[in-house]
């Protein structure tokens, strides 16, 4: 009898997507939700979309591939994602290493601080980007509009989409 290649004899699990998010007006929530949408969308990925403060360093160990999506404050990212950060940064160095991640960031009118902190993390935890940086701006500027509810027009929930739809076929195809 002729022995099973290995891969033929071990069920392969479906690849993971953690999308992580916080959000206080809602811009970054819509963001992360249309993310899932779109990895869902491509299908056989298993897409798990999570407030950043009900998950740990064991979430990342087991995803195969991350979106994080938070928004703007004082210049970088907002405080619960950077505790998210802080709880995970050592717990998972060296073991999440070249897992595609992307990132996206909501902000009143700027954004670039929060994704410059953010890259140096996922530098640090030698992730692999696989597109540039969404930033999207609400354009809050006073007191009133920045406590508002957002709403994040379709042209960047499109690209929110499509960053998830790449990033979950990246993994069905075993690109990254
Ligand atoms: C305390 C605070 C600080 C903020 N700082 C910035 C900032 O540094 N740069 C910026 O572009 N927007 C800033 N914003 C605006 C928010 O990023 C913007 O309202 C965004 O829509 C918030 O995302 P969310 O709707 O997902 O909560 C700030 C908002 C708050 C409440």
């Amino acid at each position: 009898m002729t022995a099973l290649p290995i891969d033929a004899a071990v069920p392969r699990r479906s690849p993971r997507l953690l999308v992580v998010w916080w959000s206080r007006t809602g811009a970054a929530q819509a963001l992360a939700q249309a993310a899932a949408e779109g990895a869902a969308s491509e299908g056989g990925v298993e897409t798990q979309l999570a407030r950043c403060d009900t998950v740990g360093p064991q979430a990342l160990l087991e995803c195969d591939g991350l979106i994080i999506v938070t928004p703007e404050m004082l210049g970088s990212a907002a405080g619960m994602m950077k505790d998210f950060l802080d709880r995970s940064y050592y717990p998972a160095l060296g073991r999440i290493e070249a897992r595609p991640y992307a990132l996206m960031v909501s902000a009143g009118s700027d954004g670039r601080g929060a994704a410059q902190q953010i890259e140096r993390i996922t530098t640090g935890w030698r992730l692999r980007r696989i597109a540039d940086p969404l930033i999207v701006c609400t354009h809050a500027q006073t007191p009133e509009a920045i406590e508002a509810t957002k709403t994040v027009d379709e042209s960047a929930l499109h690209r929110a989409r499509e960053i998830g739809a790449t990033l979950a076929a990246g993994l069905m195809l075993r690109l990254w």
